[in-house]
């Protein structure tokens, strides 16, 4: 069965448009049926228009509490059935409401190796740390910020001469466009699911995957 997958922006949707494009590929069993942003002016809206995606905005600015925001946005989200809520730089904090509804279905990328560096600036503090080591993770979403389950993280070493710039630029490049869709592939094809308080591979292969960029392809789980 195809998966249906709306995804959850902010901004410009680099995430999205692989998404998209493994969805177009087939290396996604998947189509993404909506994409919702909480700022109209998310340049990733124009990129799902452009696919033929409804997209819409909804602002956190016009409700009175986060609990309100996050009911209006299950009420937009179910209506397209979906078997994953992928966020894709959607920088909002979400209640436990939220979380628990999706609980399972909703995965997260992340530009840091967690429990490395959640939250902002990830990239200043992994140089700052004078860290060997930096990447991104693909994660479940349960109520701890960025703290659920990991699927598949993927890491390279930082050089000398690496600056927050390039750090981002490497890790939106090198990792984050290839593990999102690796793993939302496994997702939609139930090769990787959240059993209680962790990943589980239906292979059997431990999580979170480690992927060193360089190497051809994030390993495949089946
Ligand atoms: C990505 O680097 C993603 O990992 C990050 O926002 C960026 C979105 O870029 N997400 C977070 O920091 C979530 N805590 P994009 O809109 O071009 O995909």
């Amino acid at each position: 069965m195809s998966a249906r997958i709306v995804v959850l922006i902010s901004g410009r949707g680099r995430n999205l448009q692989a998404l998209i494009d493994a969805c177009a590929s087939g290396l996604i069993d998947g189509q993404v049926v909506a994409v919702i942003s909480n700022h109209a002016e998310a340049g990733g809206l124009a990129r799902a228009r452009a696919a033929g995606i409804p997209a819409l905005a909804l602002s956190h600015r016009d409700f009175a509490s986060r609990e309100a925001f996050d009911a209006a946005l299950i009420e937009r989200i179910d209506p397209y059935q979906p078997n994953i809520v992928a966020l894709a730089g959607f920088m909002r904090i979400l209640t436990p409401a939220f979380v628990g509804h999706y609980l399972g279905r909703m995965v997260n990328i992340h530009p840091s190796l967690l429990p490395k560096y959640p939250g902002l600036h990830t990239h200043q503090r992994a140089l700052e740390a004078g860290d060997r080591k930096h990447g991104a993770t693909v994660h479940f979403v349960t109520a701890e910020l960025d703290g659920g389950p990991a699927i598949i993280q993927g890491q390279f070493t930082v050089d000398a001469q690496d600056t927050a710039d390039t750090l981002a630029d490497r890790v939106m490049q090198t990792i984050e466009l290839h593990i999102y869709p690796q793993a939302l592939a496994w997702l939609a094809a139930g090769q990787v699911r959240l059993d209680g308080a962790r990943a589980a591979f239906a292979n059997g292969h431990p999580a979170p995957l480690i992927w060193d960029a360089g190497q051809e392809a994030p390993p495949c789980a089946a």
